[in-house]
């Protein structure tokens, strides 16, 4: 993939081998999942018929959830395996290789609204910062992030330790941290569990970042 530099064309790849071979743990993940996101967007009720790309969309659950209140969904992902099983999953929604970090060829406010579920506490400081910014450049209404808010219990903290060493950085600090000076101001939260969250975040007219390249096309 042209246009990576070298740190995060290796984070990516890693993350390629790391998710492909936990592909059979999604069928347990889903289940954990699924029920969370429809509960969450049933509360957050958003407008109907929004083009939505969904960052590092996994095996489609978030998408599926999405798709299912109508919503025009488009899943990238690093990780072709579970890329091949979103698209079995989630037929109403399209789904395309790519690297959070090659982002750049998304043209500016070329989608209604940006998600990624579960996605920005694995990535390194630099990566999460370069996959905010694009999504805030991307989005043209809102981002939509779920993730750990607080420390989860020991099997949470051990899986996430088996992911890489970035879940205990991520959830110490305030999510508002992560995206500030990106144009996002905070639109709702919507509580998941004592350890998780979803943040709606709206995006202002002066939200283009220069943490990320504008480009022309879509995905
Ligand atoms: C914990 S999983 C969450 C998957 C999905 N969002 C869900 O809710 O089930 C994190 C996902 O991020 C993807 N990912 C990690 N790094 C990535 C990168 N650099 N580019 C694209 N996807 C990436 C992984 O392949 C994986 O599917």
């Amino acid at each position: 993939m042209p246009g990576l530099d070298a740190a995060a064309r290796r984070e990516g790849e890693r993350a390629r081998r790391l998710f492909n071979r936990a592909a059979p743990l999604f069928l347990v993940i889903e289940r954990w999942l699924e029920p969370q996101y429809r509960t969450a967007l049933g509360a957050l009720d958003l407008p109907a018929g929004l083009s939505v790309l969904d960052l590092g969309t996994g095996t489609g659950s978030l998408a599926r959830a999405l798709a299912e209140r109508g919503h025009a969904v488009t899943g990238v992902d690093v990780a072709e395996r579970l890329l091949r099983r979103a698209a079995r999953r989630v037929p109403a929604a399209s789904f395309r290789r790519m690297d959070i970090a090659g982002l750049d060829g998304v043209a500016d406010g070329s989608f209604d609204l940006v998600t990624a579920g579960y996605v920005l506490h694995g990535l390194s400081p630099a990566l999460r910062r370069l996959a905010l910014g694009h999504a805030a450049r991307i989005a043209a209404r809102a981002v939509l992030i779920f993730d750990y808010a607080a420390p989860g219990p020991w099997y949470v903290r051990l899986v996430e330790h088996l992911e890489g060493p970035h879940y205990p950085d991520f959830v110490r600090a305030p999510i508002a941290d992560a995206v500030a000076g990106l144009g996002l101001t905070l639109a709702r939260t919507v509580p998941i569990s004592p350890a998780s969250a979803g943040w709606l975040f709206a995006r202002t007219a002066a939200g283009v970042t220069s943490a990320a390249r504008p480009g022309r096309t879509r995905p």
